[in-house]
């Protein structure tokens, strides 16, 4: 049997005698980039570096990424999903490429952990217009000593590999452990046969916002390992509640309660897993509390989400604390941040759960009574933001209340509600201020779509798409742009970005502008600072393949409009944050 520290440990030492820098779990929170509410992959916080800059680790790197993905919420209480997990990680930054990646994953799955290669499948990607059939991953494998009926040809939906809808992205080969106790003919079947547990990506293209596809400057390899779903695995474990990260907590709930059979225990599982989400994002050094906005609202659901749960196993809302001490016993040695964060996770837990508590019972009386009188089995939009704005039910929770029941929710008529109240009770502050640009004159128009051109150009020109705007001033006569960046930019950078801009500018693309959710319109690929309350939707407008951004407006037409961009200044802000002053000249 294998744990949690052990795997972690090995893994680590294994690739540490290959070269490798052991680097820390980066933050849950993305540092530079707010388009994303969580870290969900190790190479998150390695974009740069996969694009070209310099990490002080060298280029090649491990490390266990504390991640969490939100979006399989409603599949947590099955034997795999989760909306917290480790991803063992390892990178090569333009240095070693298929030959070392493939062989290493071998070594350490069976020399290290001992599988027997028998059980071990891969898949490489079958090719397509964009890149060819990855016959060089295949033949690494034979080399290796997988055989023939083992190595599966498949798809761009299974073996290539982005995060979200552009940047650095690749063909992919992954690993399985088969279990031929189960149905299912390739790793493209789900009889659960296959078992993931490995994926390398060659990451060796960048997906621009418009879907074009260019190379690289450097061959990186971005390789990642889930650690429940590994143990889970090679421990021949039921599901991933069983493995000793998860079972003490799982097996505590269930202890308590004397409901018993498969509803229950996926209460179990769903209290066990929100609530260490809830830990390690309250305990993160960069945590969030529960809130309406943003992270804090994801934050928010789980926990509310945890309580209901608990509550339908007959349990006290409290036992959500009780859980959060158990995980930072079983975290705390590895994530020292939870120990150091101890006082913090607790006390917002206990807040939270309190507060929700007291209306949790009368919101779901007053559930039931509607019920009773909801005419086609159709929950309305009023009622639905009722319960949200008195009672503190998530939108998400009265759709799974109503699934239950076998009704629906009109989430529409909800945003609706949800918006009339908000501009109610923004109206008075509006007078003062109306949003957007002060003064939308002709040339702070011209010079805010400048801002836009400006922002993608620096993204592109040093290779860093976690540059994002940290404050904007425009005057009819310039515009001003603060952005995060650790160094002066040369005056080669600086000619650079003012060329990619004007031949933005030459190119005479329309700006176009679409209205959309923050989540579509972060699939889309678009920049820019997420929605800040349930229920926004947002502009996006869209440059050409030059910009793709979320903002409020207003702009010019056609980028022909603008004439010559000149940066006129590039200085230093703050600490990690440059101020650039440009102006438009008559072209
Ligand atoms: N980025 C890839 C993944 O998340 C491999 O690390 O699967």
């Amino acid at each position: 049997m294998l744990n949690s520290v052990e795997l972690r440990k090995k893994y680590l030492d294994f690739f540490k005698s290959k070269g490798h820098t052991v680097i820390p779990s980066a933050s849950l929170i993305p540092e530079n980039d707010p388009t994303v509410l969580f870290t969900t992959a190790g190479m998150q916080p390695l974009v740069p570096y996969l694009l070209g800059q310099k990490h002080p680790g060298g280029k090649r790197l491990t490390d266990v990424q504390k991640c969490v993905r939100t979006g399989d919420i409603d599949s947590v209480g099955d034997d795999t999903h989760c909306t917290f997990f480790e991803m063992l990680g390892n990178w090569s930054l333009g240095d070693y490429f298929k030959r070392e990646s493939i062989a290493w994953s071998y070594e350490f799955l069976t020399e290290v952990l001992g599988i027997d290669k028998k059980t071990l499948a891969v898949t490489v990607f079958e090719g397509d217009d964009d890149c060819p059939r990855d016959e060089e991953a295949a033949a690494l494998w034979r080399e290796a000593g997988i055989p023939e009926d083992r190595i599966f040809y498949l798809n761009k939906e299974h073996n290539w590999w982005i995060a979200g809808a552009a940047g650095p992205c690749g063909e992919d080969t992954e690993i399985f452990i088969v279990d031929e106790s189960k149905p299912g003919k390739t790793p493209a079947d789900d009889g659960g046969r296959f078992v993931e547990i490995w994926n390398n990506v060659f990451m060796h293209y960048f997906k621009h916002p418009d879907g074009t596809l260019t190379e690289l400057d450097q061959k990186n390899v971005d390789t990642g390992m889930g650690l429940e779903r590994t143990l889970m695995t090679l421990n021949g474990y039921g599901s991933v509640y069983d493995t000793d990260v998860l079972r003490p907590v799982a097996e505590y709930i269930r202890s308590l309660t004397a409901e018993k059979g498969a509803e229950a225990e996926r209460a179990v599982r769903i209290i066990t897993d929100h609530t260490r989400t809830a830990t390690f994002i309250l305990g993160d050094p960069r945590g969030v509390a529960p809130s309406n906005v943003d992270r804090g609202y994801i934050l928010r659901r789980l926990i509310r989400r945890a309580v209901r749960y608990a509550r339908t196993l007959g349990l006290d809302a409290s036992i959500l604390k009780e859980c959060a001490e158990k995980f930072i016993g079983i975290y705390g040695g590895f994530y020292t941040e939870l120990e150091d964060n101890r006082e913090k996770i607790l006390s917002e837990l206990e807040l939270e759960t309190q507060k929700f508590d007291r209306t949790l019972q009368q919101g779901l009386k007053e559930f039931e009574k509607l019920l009773g009188y909801i005419k086609d089995n159709r929950i309305s939009g009023k009622a639905a933001f009722k319960l949200y704005d008195t009672y503190g039910f998530p939108p998400e929770m009265t759709v799974e209340l109503a699934a239950e029941h076998g009704v629906t929710v009109d989430m529409d008529g909800f945003t609706r509600a949800f918006n009339e109240h908000q501009q109610k009770s923004k109206a008075g502050s509006e007078q003062k201020f109306k949003g957007g640009l002060a003064d939308s004159g002709e040339e702070t128009t011209k010079l805010h779509t400048a801002t836009h051109l400006l922002m993608e150009a620096l993204r592109r020109v040093l290779k860093d798409p976690g540059i994002m705007q940290k404050g904007s001033n425009i005057t009819p006569e310039r515009l001003r742009l603060d952005f995060n960046f650790p160094r002066p930019l040369s005056a080669e950078e600086v000619k650079a970005v003012e060329v990619a801009v004007n031949e933005a500018i030459a190119a005479g693309v329309d700006v176009t502008c679409e209205e959309m959710t923050p989540d579509e319109a972060h699939a889309s690929g678009a920049v820019g600072v997420f929605g800040d309350r349930y229920g926004d939707i947002v502009k996006v407008y869209t440059m050409g393949s030059y910009s793709k951004e979320i903002c409020g407006g207003p702009h010019v037409k056609n980028t022909a409009e603008l004439g010559k961009f000149k940066i006129v200044k590039e200085q230093s802000s703050s600490a990690g944050v440059r101020r650039i002053k440009a102006v438009l000249e008559k072209a």
